[in-house]
């Protein structure tokens, strides 16, 4: 199989895999346990942490470990209950970890506006501005989409929430290991996944910037300073902190073959299929992720087409019984219904190979053939 959803998912390292497979066989004490197997388990969770800090240039105690990306956005927007600014400021091409938390925690009065993007997925800044209320406690903006890969202005973003002291919390599970991640001072909480940069599913962490105090969402022991009770998962962190590592060492290595392979795939379609349309910012997006419409021929046809020949790429469009659902990310970007389901997300990964590339130009080749579109 030919992988190219790795915004998806992406495959284990091995390197990260085999420190996993050490740690849950060898060192499976628990974490908050005296005795030396205990200690081994908390000093493996500690060193992950200081890995992750190293990486982002922040301190080890602003990282806490979760159980992935949705779990640590809804720590985030879930602690507005505690707050008396019930007004949440988001973008409208957010996850839903980010979007159906905020519809259910309108059940409990909290509120929230979100600001329409432009046609390249960026947020408007203006109307973000504008939409500041007295209530408003904090505004979420993600650091770099999923679906088109446009990346958001979140340190103008995080500036403005600081001015107006209003927490600012960003979702930057797409980054790490596509773009240099900058944490600046007025960002004061960020979410990450370790499952999208080559780490293990279910585990993720959650910076949480000096002087925020949150709640934990789960209650139980004191693990992570009291803010996310439960046996830590020690292989799952220490993989996570591997992952890290290695997504922050030649980083613009990683960056420069996923732009080699991305222009090499827009080139190559160009030349057979000049009328494909790429959505996304033109120039600032993550690199090797690539939103592409095709049009007449519906994603789930390219998609099923591909499969068949062991090519995985994914659709932003959500397909159920045969019937294609726009994808609300594309109609936000106010992409036609038409388009929208005639869209497909490719996603480079590190071990893709320019070879993989001519292999999905071919594919796509017999697809639009066959579709009388060559
Ligand atoms: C932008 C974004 N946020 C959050 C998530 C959820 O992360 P997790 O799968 O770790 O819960 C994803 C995963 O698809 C994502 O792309």
């Amino acid at each position: 199989m030919i992988y190219f959803d790795h915004s998806a998912t992406t495959p284990i390292d091995p390197r990260v895999l085999a420190l996993m497979q050490k740690v849950a066989e060898k060192h499976f004490g628990n974490p908050s346990s005296i005795h030396k197997s205990g200690q081994k388990a908390r000093a493996i969770i500690e060193k992950a942490r200081r890995q992750i800090a190293d990486a982002l240039g922040v301190k080890p105690r602003n990282i806490i470990f979760t159980g992935g990306g949705t779990e640590a956005n809804n720590l985030v927007l879930r602690n507005i209950l505690y707050s008396n600014k019930k007004h949440v400021i988001t973008s409208a091409i957010e996850h839903p970890a980010i979007l159906k938390t905020l519809k259910d925690l309108g059940k409990f009065g909290v509120g929230h506006s979100i600001i329409p993007v432009d046609k390249y997925g960026v947020i408007n800044i203006d109307k973000l501005k504008s939409a500041i209320q007295d209530d408003t406690g904090l505004i979420t903006v993600m650091y770099a989409n999923n679906e088109v890969g446009a990346v958001q202005p979140i340190n103008d973003i995080a500036e403005i929430a600081k001015k107006q002291h209003i927490l600012f919390h960003t979702d930057a599970v797409q980054a790490p290991g596509k773009i240099s991640i900058n944490i600046t001072d007025a960002v004061d909480l960020a979410s990450f996944s370790a499952h999208k940069f080559y780490g293990q599913k279910g585990v993720g962490f959650l910076y949480v910037g000096d002087k925020i105090k949150l709640h934990p969402l789960i209650i139980g022991g004191g693990q992570e300073r009291n803010l996310r009770a439960g046996t830590e998962n020690t292989a799952g962190i220490a993989a996570l902190g591997l992952a890290m590592e290695l997504a922050n060492t030649k980083l613009d290595d990683s960056i420069a073959h996923l732009t080699k392979l991305e222009l090499y795939f827009k080139d190559q379609l160009n030349s057979i299929y000049p009328n494909a349309i790429y959505n996304g910012h033109p120039d600032s997006h993550l690199p090797g992720l690539i939103s592409i419409t095709i049009p007449s021929i519906t994603s789930d046809i390219l998609l099923v087409s591909l499969d068949l020949q062991g090519i995985a790429v994914s659709s932003g469009s959500a397909c159920s019984s045969g019937d294609v659902k726009p994808s609300p990310v594309l109609s936000a970007m106010n992409i036609s219904n038409k388009h929208n389901i005639s869209t497909l997300r490719i996603s480079f990964g590190k071990d893709n190979t320019i070879a993989e590339v001519d292999v999905l130009i071919n594919a796509l080749k017999n697809i639009l053939k066959k579709h009388n579109k060559l």
